[in-house]
C-alpha cells in the first residue's frame, strides 16, 4: 500500500481559476455539471469557485458542495474577513470542506498591488489562516507570486501560515515565470528551511504564460510537491494553468519515473475535456496533448503500418484509458428507447422517465436529419437540452426560417418564444444569412448587444455532421458573454448560439465580480 507520501493530491481547479479565462462565465448549472464529472474522475479537490466573488458563484459553490460527495469542496477567498466568512459559507453543506486563502507575497505585487508592507502582509496572511481554521479544519494558504518572493520571506510566511493551522501550503508560480530546474530547486529550499514543513501539504498551482506549467509542476512533484493544481484542457487566466489532465497523464504512463500514485481515475477525461470545452465556449486545439482530436491519430504511412504491426511502436497511452473511442457510429434513426439509454449512460448522462422522453423526441429529430448518430452526437445533443436550464427569464428559438444566396439581400424570419410566454415574430436583411437572423433577433430583445466573435464548428465528419456554433457578445456592462448552438443547419445554429448568449447576459447582469475580487 502506498503511504501518503507516496502519492500526489489532484486538485482541479476549473470552476475558479478556469473561469477567469478571459471570456468565461459559467452558470450555477453548468459548474454542477462540470463537477460530477470531476466526481467521476475522483479528482481529490473540486475548487468549486471563490464564494466572494457574486452572489452567482456563492450559489453555484453551496449546490456543489451539497451535492458532490467523495472530492473535498473548495473555495478560494482573499486573506480579509469578509471573503473568509463568505467562503466557510458555502462549502458548509461539504462533507469535505476546505477554505483556500491567499495574498500577494511578492516585493512588487506588495509594493503596486497592495500597498502594504512586509510585516502587514505577514500578519493579515496569518490572521486569515486563523479565521479560515476556526471554520474548517482543511485549510490552504497560498503566498502569491510566490516564484518573484524573496526566499528567505517566502520561508517566513510559510512557517507561521503552517504555525496558524494551514494543512495546505500551495506555492503558485502566478504570472507563469519560472522554469523546471529553478521550481524544484524552490521546493527543495522550501523543505530545507521551513522547519515545520512536514506538517502541511506543499501544494502547485502553475500558470502557462511561457508555455511550462505542466513541466513546472512535474518538477516541483519530483521536488517534493504532493499536491498539483490545473484546470481541464489548460483553462484560467491569460495563457491558463497546468493542464490537469496532462499531469494526470503524466504521472501513470510515467510511474517509472515517478513512482508516485494518483487516485484520480482518466476514463472520463475525454467526456469531461469536450463538456469544459462546450461549457467555456473554447475548442480544445487540435493537436493538445491528451485531449486534442489528433491526440490519437496517426497519418504518415510509416507510422500507420509500425502501429498496425503493434500498437506500442507509435502510442505510449492507451487512447481507452483516457475513454477515446474515435468516430464509433452507434444510433440510427430505427433505434430504440433501450438502446439510446445505453448510449447516453456510457457517455455519462443517466436520465429520469421524464429527462428521456424529452431527449427521445429531440434524438428522433436529430436521427432523421443525420443518418448515424455517434457518441459525439449525443453529447451534443445533451448540452442543446442543457441550454438555459437555470436561466429563468429565457427566450428560445422556435422558428428560422432564412432566405440566402448571391442573387438577393438575405433575409431571416425568426420566432422566437419570450420570457413572458408570448411568441414573436420579427424579420430582418442582413449581409449574409447569420447577419440577417441577428438582425431580426435584435428586433424583438430589449438587450444593447454587441457582436464580437463567430466560430463554426463540426461534430463529427461528413456533410450531414451537426454544426456547433460559438458566439460572444458584449453586455451592455461591457464584459463578455458566450453563447452556444448546435444544429445541423448552421444557420439554425448560430441563432440558438445567439439567442443563448443573450440570455447569458439576462441571467448574469448584475451577477458579475465586483471590482476588488476582479483584480485576483
Ligand atoms: O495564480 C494564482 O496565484 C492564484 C492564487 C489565487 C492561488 O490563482
Ligand atoms: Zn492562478
Amino acid at each position: 500500500m502506498s503511504s501518503d507520501k507516496d502519492k500526489v493530491i489532484i486538485f482541479d481547479t476549473t470552476l475558479r481559476d478556469g473561469e477567469q479565462t478571459a471570456g468565461a462565465g459559467l452558470t450555477a448549472d453548468e459548474k454542477l455539471r462540470i463537477a460530477r464529472h470531476l466526481q467521476t474522475m475522483k479528482v481529490d479537490v473540486i475548487e468549486a469557485g471563490f464564494a466572494a466573488s457574486s452572489p452567482g458563484d456563492f450559489k453555484a459553490i453551496q449546490q456543489i458542495a451539497r451535492e458532490i460527495e467523495g472530492p473535498v469542496i473548495c473555495s478560494l477567498a482573499r486573506a480579509v474577513p469578509g471573503d473568509i466568512d463568505a467562503a466557510a459559507e458555502a462549502v458548509k453543506g461539504a462533507k469535505r470542506p476546505r477554505i483556500h486563502t491567499f495574498l500577494s507575497a511578492s516585493d512588487i505585487h506588495m509594493m503596486h498591488q497592495m500597498r502594504k508592507d512586509r510585516e502587514t502582509i505577514m500578519s493579515m496572511a496569518v490572521e486569515a489562516v486563523r479565521r479560515a481554521k476556526s471554520y474548517v479544519e482543511d485549510v490552504e494558504f497560498s503566498p502569491m507570486d510566490a516564484t518573484r518572493t524573496d526566499p528567505e520571506y517566502l520561508y517566513a510566511v510559510l512557517r507561521a501560515t503552517i504555525e496558524a493551522g494551514a494543512t495546505t501550503v500551495n506555492i503558485p508560480d502566478t504570472v507563469g515565470y519560472t522554469n523546471p530546474v529553478e521550481f524544484k530547486a524552490l521546493i527543495e529550499g522550501i523543505r530545507e528551511n521551513v522547519d515545520n514543513i512536514d506538517q502541511a501539504v506543499i501544494s502547485v498551482h502553475c500558470h502557462d504564460d511561457l508555455g511550462m506549467a505542466v513541466a513546472n509542476s512535474l518538477a516541483a512533484v519530483e521536488g517534493g510537491a504532493r499536491q498539483v493544481e490545473g484546470c481541464i484542457n489548460g483553462l484560467g487566466e491569460r495563457a491558463g494553468n497546468a493542464a490537469i489532465e496532462e499531469v494526470i497523464m503524466a504521472l501513470k504512463t510515467r510511474f517509472d519515473y515517478y513512482g508516485l500514485t494518483i487516485d484520480t481515475e482518466p476514463g472520463d477525461i475525454g467526456a469531461t475535456s469536450r463538456l469544459v470545452a462546450d461549457v467555456f465556449g473554447f475548442p480544445v486545439q487540435y493537436n493538445k496533448a491528451i485531449v486534442g482530436q489528433n491526440a490519437f491519430r496517426h497519418s504518415s504511412g510509416i507510422h500507420q503500418d509500425a502501429f498496425i504491426k503493434e500498437r506500442t511502436t507509435f502510442e505510449i497511452m492507451e487512447p481507452d484509458a483516457v475513454g477515446w473511442r474515435g468516430e464509433a457510429l452507434v444510433l440510427g434513426k430505427l433505434s430504440g428507447r433501450a438502446g439510446l439509454r445505453s448510449r447516453l449512460s456510457d457517455v455519462g448522462y443517466r436520465l429520469t422517465d421524464e429527462e428521456m422522453d424529452i431527449t427521445f423526441a429531440a434524438f428522433k429529430e436529430l436521427a432523421d436529419q443525420k443518418k448515424e448518430v455517434t457518441d459525439r452526437d449525443l453529447e451534443a445533443l445533451m448540452s442543446e437540452q442543457h441550454r438555459d436550464a437555470d436561466v429563468e427569464r429565457a427566450y428560445k428559438v422556435v422558428k428560422v426560417d432564412v432566405v440566402a444566396g448571391d442573387v438577393n439581400m438575405p433575409r431571416a424570419t425568426i420566432t422566437l418564444l419570450a420570457p413572458d410566454g408570448l411568441e414573436r415574430v420579427n424579420s430582418s436583411n442582413g449581409t449574409g444569412p447569420v447577419d440577417a437572423v441577428c438582425n431580426a433577433i435584435d428586433g424583438m430583445v430589449d438587450e444593447e448587444i454587441e457582436l464580437t466573435e463567430f466560430a463554426v464548428n463540426s461534430v463529427t465528419e461528413g456533410i450531414d455532421a451537426l454544426g456547433e456554433v460559438t458566439i460572444r457578445v458584449r453586455g451592455a456592462d461591457g464584459n463578455i458573454y458566450a453563447g452556444r448552438g448546435s444544429s445541423t443547419d448552421i444557420v439554425v445554429a448560430s441563432a440558438k448560439a445567439y439567442v443563448n448568449a443573450i440570455n447569458r447576459v439576462l441571467a448574469m447582469a448584475g451577477d458579475v465580480a465586483t471590482e476588488q475580487t476582479q483584480e485576483v
